[in-house]
């Protein structure tokens, strides 16, 4: 679908708006990357890596470790919120534990249903519960109950099932029946990993039946995936992922277009180059310089697969092992202005 054929009406309540997640990345996307994506603006909300609930009350310092932003009014220094996502299946200690966030200042508690981990799933955790709507419902029932009278939403990150997708639209009706207030849905089972393609379809089917704002997300790596995955789900609000790392400016390359109809031209490598030196100078302080090299050969690599000038560069970058190296190279593309 050309952009083109996207521009309608340019007013705020137009068919365009709608809210945009980041999503939670284990490993991935910490406090700092959220930092710097929320940066460029764009995002509604983000969420945390999963905290990882078993059979205790976690001590505080675990919530914090995971989202510093806890101390800072949970959210990043561009002001995006911070949620804070719970892994766990047993509804009292996951009760426990979102009382522990909601004290520490989490604005919302997220549960994660779609995790595809073998120890994560082996332990009853993530995706593993979508095999029992039941067990989806008192989950998020345990949070949903330790959470009342603090005014703190419980919300319910989901998958369309785990080996097949029998069972998406009664797991989402039971996140929903617990007390979910609203759910995200990454359009594929467990079963399917992350391989195209996403089953927005599906995701509009949860929608159809859901009286909560559904979320549609997976596979959105563009402005026209965005409205894709929108027209085929119908939902308004979306998450990114994995191409909020691929494009750091697709999220206001979205919202620029919800405002205004018009389509920013695509990022350039000199941006790209420009945002990885800013990462790397933030990071270079807390990791060992060889570390720095390789999480910026791992950004440029996700880059890559989307944009093919980025392929490039990345054929040029990847035999440089030496910090200082790399970051002269990065720096040779972007010009300083005197
Ligand atoms: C490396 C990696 C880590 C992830 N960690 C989490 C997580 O901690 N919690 C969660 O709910 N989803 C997690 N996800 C799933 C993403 O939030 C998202 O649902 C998925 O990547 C599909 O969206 P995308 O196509 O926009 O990337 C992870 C995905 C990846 C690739």
């Amino acid at each position: 679908m050309s952009v083109t054929s996207l521009s309608t009406a340019t007013d705020d309540a137009s068919p365009r708006s709608g809210l945009i997640g980041l999503a939670p990345m284990e490993g991935v996307i910490d406090a700092l990357t959220r930092a710097l994506l929320t940066e460029s603006g764009g995002f509604d909300w983000s969420v945390t890596e999963f905290v990882r609930v078993t059979d205790a009350r976690l001590p505080p310092r675990v919530f914090q470790r995971l989202c510093p932003e806890l101390d800072h009014g949970s959210q990043t220094p561009a002001g995006t919120p911070v949620h804070l996502q719970l892994l766990g299946s047993q509804p009292d200690t996951l009760g426990e534990n979102a009382r522990v966030a909601a004290a520490l200042g989490a604005p919302v508690v997220d549960m994660n249903f779609g995790c595809p981990a073998k120890t994560v799933n082996r332990h009853d955790g993530g995706a593993a519960l979508l095999q029992s709507p039941e067990r989806v419902y008192r989950a998020v029932k345990g949070v949903h109950e330790a959470l009342k009278g603090t005014g703190i939403p419980v919300t319910a990150k989901l998958r369309l099932g785990f080996e097949d997708k029998t069972l998406a639209l009664e797991c989402a009706r039971a996140a929903e029946d617990g007390g979910a207030q609203r759910l995200v849905v990454h359009a594929r089972t467990r079963r399917e990993g992350y391989r195209p393609p996403a089953h927005w379809a599906w995701v509009g089917r949860i929608r159809e039946r859901a009286d909560v704002p559904v979320v549609v997300n997976g596979d959105i790596w563009t402005l026209e995936d965005y409205w894709r995955a929108r027209e085929v789900s119908g939902c308004r609000d979306v998450m990114l992922g994995r191409a909020a790392l691929a494009d750091p400016w697709l999220a206001r390359r979205i919202r620029h277009w919800q405002h205004t109809g018009e389509r920013l031209p695509a990022t350039r490598w000199e941006d790209r180059s420009a945002f990885l030196i800013g990462y790397a100078e933030r990071i270079d302080p807390c990791l060992p310089s060889k570390v720095v090299v390789s999480l910026l050969k791992q950004w440029l690599n996700i880059m890559r697969q989307h944009d093919s000038e980025a392929g490039e560069h990345f054929q040029r970058l990847r035999r440089i092992t030496v910090l200082e190296d790399f970051m002269m190279a990065l720096r040779e593309d972007i010009s300083v202005p005197d």
